[in-house]
């Protein structure tokens, strides 16, 4: 029987706290300035793909949630998959001459998202890196995460910090080639595996502006974006780079809602203005803003960073042991659909089938601060944490069958 040459490969979303937005080489997808992220757990959002290389395939095929994806030519997608086969060329192929020569093999690619497009969270990210990841298997390629990240940030810049876990920079490099655009782990996640995020998944009816022609916009026109770059970034990087690994959660509270904000500013800069957030999310910062001010004036520090990408969706980091506070908090304003949110991480207890009955305001908060929305305002909660890079998954969570096709 013919071997069949596969791979199954998971890879994470994350979301930036120095956010990436500007590209000096569009076709490379060198950015303007470096950033950096937080690895979200797979176990609870993540992008699966399988690879398969053969022989009688007669062109190179992708599947997204069981749909066909096109692979045009000269498209990103084309280019992760040409670049994946000259690694494996050069690092495999050249050097040992009985590796079979799957280089020249055409590949069937299936990819699948266990979170729905619908909930306007970045798939590209975790997509390509998890492109990239199941390739790298399927190749039998030994080089390191960041050679890989090369590789994915031409799928989608993002995209190349979803090969680490744990706290990640892109460093923006400076070679016309970008052979030194690439993402590096700053801490593990085991470093600060206190670290937790809640997605408040906001309500958006309107089709936005996509992050990539938004950013070339931005380049083009905003002023304020050029000063960002010189002025701000690489001080933001060095300073919450530092703050990770003295665990300094002031700090990194501080610069990662510092940074969020002056995104949304250059969007604002941009000609004509972008506009990401809406009232939801506004009211979500005067709550984070409000809560943190009740923690400080009684002598504590902060509690809860929001940070917000090309979408009107929030982010809030924050540690583990004031999740629940926030949650609640959350809820108070933002009522949910009964049983619509998925305590997996147990901060409720094993009974609570309406996780309405637990909305509290914590002593001394300013309710005034925001008005409280009807159900559906915020239409889902995902409460995850700090996760690892991508996996290596077993034969039998295969996405293709036998034939070669989608299962
Ligand atoms: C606001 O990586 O989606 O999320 O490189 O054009 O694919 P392309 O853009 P993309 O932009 C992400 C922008 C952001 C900030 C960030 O993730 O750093």
């Amino acid at each position: 029987m013919a071997t069949i040459y596969q791979a199954t490969a998971s890879a994470p979303v994350n979301i930036a706290v120095i956010k990436y937005w500007g590209k000096r080489d569009t076709k490379l997808i060198l950015p303007t300035n470096s950033s950096l992220s937080v690895t979200l757990d797979q176990d609870h959002l993540r992008s699966t793909t399988t690879a398969r290389a053969d022989a009688s395939f007669e062109q190179d095929q992708l599947w997204l949630n069981g749909k066909v994806d096109e692979i045009k030519a000269g498209g990103r997608l084309a280019t992760c998959i040409a670049e994946m086969k000259r690694l494996r060329k050069e690092t495999v192929e050249a050097k040992d001459p009985n590796a079979p020569k799957l280089s020249s093999y055409k590949v069937h690619i299936a990819s699948y998202n266990n979170f729905p497009t619908a909930a306007g969270l970045a798939s590209s990210a975790s997509g390509f890196a998890a492109l990239v990841a199941s390739l790298a298997q399927l190749y039998n390629l030994t080089v390191s995460p960041s050679i890989l990240s090369l590789i994915a940030r031409q799928g989608s810049g993002s995209a190349c910090r979803s090969l680490f876990g744990g706290f990640v920079a892109w460093q923006m490099g400076s070679d016309p080639s970008g052979n030194d655009s690439l993402a590096v782990e700053v801490a593990p996640r085991e470093h600060w595996p206190q670290m937790q995020a809640l997605i408040c998944v906001v309500s958006d009816d309107k089709k936005g502006t996509s992050s990539t022609s938004g950013m070339q916009r931005t380049v083009e026109t905003s002023a304020l974006l050029q000063h960002r770059i010189k002025h701000v970034v690489p001080e933001r990087m060095a300073a919450i780079s530092k703050a990770i690994l003295a665990r300094d959660f002031d700090t990194f509270a501080t610069i990662t809602m510092a940074d969020s904000n002056q995104f949304h500013a250059v969007a604002l800069d941009t000609e004509p203005p972008i506009f990401y957030m809406n009232d939801v999310s506004r009211s979500i910062i005067a709550l984070i803003v409000e809560y943190n001010r009740v923690s400080i004036a009684a002598g504590g520090g902060y509690k809860a960073a929001y940070t917000y990408d090309a979408g009107p969706n929030a982010v809030i980091y924050a540690l583990e042991e004031n999740l629940k506070e926030i949650l609640q908090l959350v809820i108070s304003y933002f009522p949910q659909r009964p049983s619509e949110f998925k305590d997996v991480l147990g901060l409720f207890s094993k009974n609570t089938t309406d996780i309405n009955t637990h909305a509290k305001i914590p002593a001394g908060f300013n309710e005034a601060v925001a008005k409280r929305f009807e159900v559906g305002a915020v239409k889902g909660l995902i409460h995850t944490r700090v996760g690892d890079g991508p996996r290596r998954l077993p034969d039998s969570e295969s996405l293709l069958a036998a034939s070669g096709l989608p299962k």
